[in-house]
């Protein structure tokens, strides 16, 4: 049976069902999940028995699988590993076994403070909570549809700094400490490397100013994207099940999580794809 595209009807996203990825993914099928990957932006499978090493493989159809900078010192020591980051507030033997876990997350895209940050990211839930700790995904191409002509052109080639302390879940002050964190510049407007479109890459968990712009008019502009960022017409918001695995595409989506009973255990497995692409400006 052919593998079926299951669009969410929302801003992004959709179901690729009638596969199991546990089981290598013939490369017919492998082609079908990467144009999809690619028109929706984020995709996810239902009702997966999936090990590290099967994810990993999944990973592989969308490109090489990514090392995380996650300290070392902040990992679990059963559950320390370069590329499995686990995102829980499971506690074992008096200490919490992932990362970010608990609450809300601000909106934001992976590692934008790295000089190649990575392509994609999947996340494969195995256990959730009764209510919320949903992840909502924003389409990045509308909301540069979305942006005045004055501003899309005031915002070409300009480039903005991205930040961030491990850990941090909301932002609630103004600057990182840039000394000692990792941080790098991309441009404002990015080009997808294969579809060719412009999408929106700064985001409020990371990115702090537009360079060479005045530092008022800067905040000013960076807070008109942000709002237009968490606007519903823009989202997908996944509702996850025990068993779904969703893949997202960074280059052109930013993600955020909703809140949920501290009472409740929530595990997901996150591996992520690395990039081969530099970063390009539209
Ligand atoms: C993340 O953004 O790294 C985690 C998202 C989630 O927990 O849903």
């Amino acid at each position: 049976m052919a593998v079926d595209i299951i669009p969410s009807g929302q801003a992004c996203g959709a179901e690729i069902a009638n596969i199991d990825i546990s089981k290598p993914v013939p490369d017919r099928d492998a082609e079908t999940i990467y144009r999809a990957f690619l028109e929706h932006q984020v995709i996810f499978f239902r009702n997966q028995e999936i090990t590290p090493t099967d994810q990993r493989r999944v990973c592989s159809i969308f490109g090489e699988v990514g090392s995380y900078n996650r300290p070392k010192d902040r990992q679990h020591p059963k559950h320390a590993s370069d590329e499995v980051m686990l995102i829980s507030n499971v506690v074992e033997d008096g200490k919490v076994i992932g990362a970010h876990p608990d609450g809300e997350m601000m909106w934001h895209t992976d590692t934008p403070y790295l000089a190649t940050p990575h392509k994609a990211t999947t996340l494969y839930s195995v256990e959730v909570p009764s209510v919320g700790g949903n992840t909502k995904f924003s389409n990045q191409y509308a909301v540069y549809e979305a942006l005045t002509d004055n501003l899309k052109s005031e915002l070409q080639g300009k480039t903005a700094m991205n930040c961030y302390e491990f850990g941090t879940t909301v932002k609630t002050f103004d600057r990182y400490d840039r000394e000692s964190v990792p941080h790098h510049p991309h441009p404002v407007l990015r080009k997808h490397p294969e579809t060719g479109k412009t999408a929106v890459y700064v985001c409020p968990l990371m990115t702090e100013e537009i360079t060479g712009m005045d530092e008022e008019e800067s905040k000013n502009v960076l807070s008109l994207i942000y709002s237009l960022q968490a606007e519903e017409r823009f989202i997908y918001e996944h509702i996850w099940k025990v068993g779904d695995m969703i893949i997202w595409d960074n280059r052109c989506l930013l993600h955020a999580r909703t809140d949920f009973p501290r009472e409740q255990r929530r595990l997901l497995r996150r591996v992520t794809v690395s990039d081969d692409h530099a970063v390009m400006g539209a």
